[in-house]
C-alpha cells in the first residue's frame, strides 16, 4: 500500500535511534545556561502576526517572505514563530517580569518556521536553543553572553567554529549610516531586486543581507557601519572587546555582519563554520535595546542569541565527534510460558525502579526471536525464565558479551544479587 503522505519539504524527523544526540547537546546547553543563571521560558508556537511584524521588522526577509501566517476560524491573523526572541519579549512584557528584579534571564528550546528554500542546513522547520537577557546596557553583559555561547561550542568540541563580532550602532548613528547607504545603493537602482528597491527608502541596511547574488555583489562595496558609530556605540564596542580579550575568547571583527532581523542595536555576533557548506552560521545574536519599547513596554535594554540545533549537529557529525549513547539496555528477560511472563513482568519493574533500562517480550515471540531481539538492542545481561526457573525460584543471568553466567534468586533478593553481578563484572574489567 502506498503511503498516503510524506513529511513536508524542509522538515525533518528525529528517529528514536538518533534522539540521544539531540539530548546530549541539549543537556550541555541546559547545564551551561544554568551555570550562568538562566532559567527556561516556554512560549506558544504561534503568536499574533503583528508581534513578528513589529519585532522582527516589516522590511526583513523573514517578515516579507518567510512567515507561515494564517487566519484562524475566529478571523485573527496568527503566525508560527520564525524565531524565539519576539515571543520571549512578549511574555516578559505581558507578565511584567521587570517588576521582579533585573536582569531578567531566560533560556529556551523552540521549533521555528520559515518558508525558505530548503538546502543543507536550511530547513522550514528547525530548532533553536536561545538565551535572552533583559534590563542591562553594560557591555560586560554582551561579553558574558558571548562567553556562554562560546562555552557551549567548546563543550561540544567544535573546533572549526569561529566567532565574528560587529557593532551596528544605535538609532542615532544609524541615521547617518542610512543616508550613506541610500546614496550608495541609489547608484545601482537599475540592478537591485524589487524587494531591495522597496527597502531603499525604508531600511537600506536590509539590502546588505539580501540573498540575491546581484544584490549581495553590489553590497560588498557598500559603506560600513563601523565608520559611522557615535562615541557611545564606539566605546561600548571597545569595552565588549576588552572583556572578551580578558576572558581569552578569540574573535574577529567583521564589519559586514548586520544580521537579518531589525531589532538589533550595537553589538552583533555570529559563530560561523565553513565545514557544513553555505549555511555555516551556527549561532547568531546581539543586543536589542529598542525591542521592548517597540512592543509597547518601557525602555529595557536587552540582548540574546540563538543556536541552530540542526546545524550544530551537522558540524559534530562532519567533525566525527562521538556522542555517547547512554541508553543501553541493562537486562532483557526472555520468557517461556505464562507463569514466566508474569514473573518477568514483576522482576522487570524492580530493575526499572532502580533507574536501569530493562525489557521483556511484549509481542509473544518464541525464545529464539526474543534472544535475537536482546542481541539487537545490545542488552548487557539476559535471563531466560521458564517453568523450571519458576519452580526452583532461581535463574541464570548471562553476560551477553562474555557469555558468563551467574545465579540469581527470583525473590526479594533479586535486585541485590543482580547489582552484585554487575559490580563484580566491572571489577573484572578494570
Ligand atoms: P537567526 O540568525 O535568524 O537569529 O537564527 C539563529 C540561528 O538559527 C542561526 O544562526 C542558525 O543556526 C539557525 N537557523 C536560522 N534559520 C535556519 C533555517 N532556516 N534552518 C536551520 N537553521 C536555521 C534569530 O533567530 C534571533 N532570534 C537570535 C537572537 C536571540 N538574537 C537575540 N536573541
Amino acid at each position: 500500500m502506498a503511503l498516503i503522505t510524506k513529511k513536508i519539504k524542509g522538515t525533518e524527523d528525529v528517529l528514536p535511534k538518533e534522539s540521544y544526540k539531540w539530548q546530549f547537546v541539549e543537556k550541555i546547553m541546559r547545564e551551561e545556561a544554568r551555570s550562568y543563571g538562566f532559567r527556561e521560558i516556554r512560549t506558544p508556537v504561534f503568536e499574533h502576526t503583528e508581534l513578528f511584524a513589529r519585532g522582527v521588522g516589516q522590511t526583513t526577509d523573514v517578515v516579507q517572505k518567510e512567515m507561515y501566517t494564517f487566519d484562524t476560524k475566529g478571523g485573527e491573523s496568527v503566525t508560527l514563530r520564525p524565531e524565539g526572541t519576539s515571543g520571549a519579549a512578549r511574555a516578559v512584557l505581558e507578565h511584567a517580569l521587570e517588576n521582579e528584579g533585573l536582569p531578567i534571564k531566560a533560556s529556551y528550546f523552540v521549533s521555528c518556521y520559515r518558508y525558505e528554500k530548503p538546502q543543507a542546513g536550511r530547513l522550514r522547520e528547525f530548532h533553536q536553543f536561545g538565551i535572552e537577557e533583559y534590563g542591562t546596557q553594560d557591555p560586560v553583559a554582551d561579553a558574558e553572553l558571548i562567553s556562554l555561547a562560546s562555552s557551549v561550542i567548546n563543550r561540544l568540541q567544535l573546533d572549526s567554529v569561529h566567532l565574528q563580532i560587529n557593532s551596528i550602532g544605535c538609532p542615532t548613528c544609524r541615521a547617518e549610516y542610512h543616508k550613506a547607504l541610500k546614496s550608495y545603493f541609489e547608484g545601482y537602482k537599475d540592478k537591485l531586486c524589487d524587494t531591495c528597491l522597496s527597502r531603499l527608502d525604508k531600511n537600506p541596511m536590509r539590502i546588505l543581507d539580501c540573498k540575491s547574488p546581484i544584490c549581495s555583489e553590489i553590497a560588498k562595496d557598500a559603506p560600513k557601519i563601523t565608520d559611522y558609530l557615535c562615541d557611545e556605540c564606539r566605546n561600548h564596542f571597545d569595552a565588549v572587546q576588552k572583556y572578551l580579550d580578558a576572558a581569552g575568547i578569540e574573535y574577529t571583527v567583521d564589519p559586514t555582519i548586520v544580521r537579518g532581523l531589525d531589532y538589533y542595536t550595537k553589538t552583533v555576533f555570529e559563530f560561523v563554520t565553513d565545514c557544513i557548506g553555505a549555511q555555516g552560521t551556527v549561532c547568531g545574536g546581539g543586543r536589542y535595546d529598542g525591542l521592548i519599547e517597540e512592543l509597547g513596554g518601557k525602555h529595557l535594554p536587552s540582548l540574546g542569541f540563538a543556536m541552530g540545533m540542526e546545524r550544530l549537529l551537522m558540524v559534530m557529525d562532519k567533525q566525527g565527534i562521538e556522542i555517547p549513547d547512554n541508553d543501553e539496555c541493562m537486562l532483557y528477560i526472555a520468557t517461556m510460558g505464562d507463569a514466566a511472563k508474569v514473573k518477568a513482568f514483576e522482576l522487570i519493574k524492580q530493575v526499572r525502579s532502580c533507574g536501569m533500562i530493562a525489557e521483556t517480550d511484549v509481542i509473544g515471540r518464541g525464545l529464539r526471536a526474543q534472544m535475537k531481539y536482546a542481541d539487537k538492542i545490545d542488552a548487557r545481561y539476559s535471563i531466560v525464565l521458564g517453568d523450571n526457573e519458576i519452580e526452583q525460584n532461581t535463574a541464570k543471568v548471562k553476560n551477553m558479551e562474555t557469555g558468563e553466567t551467574a545465579e540469581v534468586t527470583l525473590d526479594g533478593h533479586f535486585m541485590e544479587r543482580f547489582v552484585e553481578i554487575q559490580l563484580s563484572d566491572e571489577q573484572k574489567n578494570k
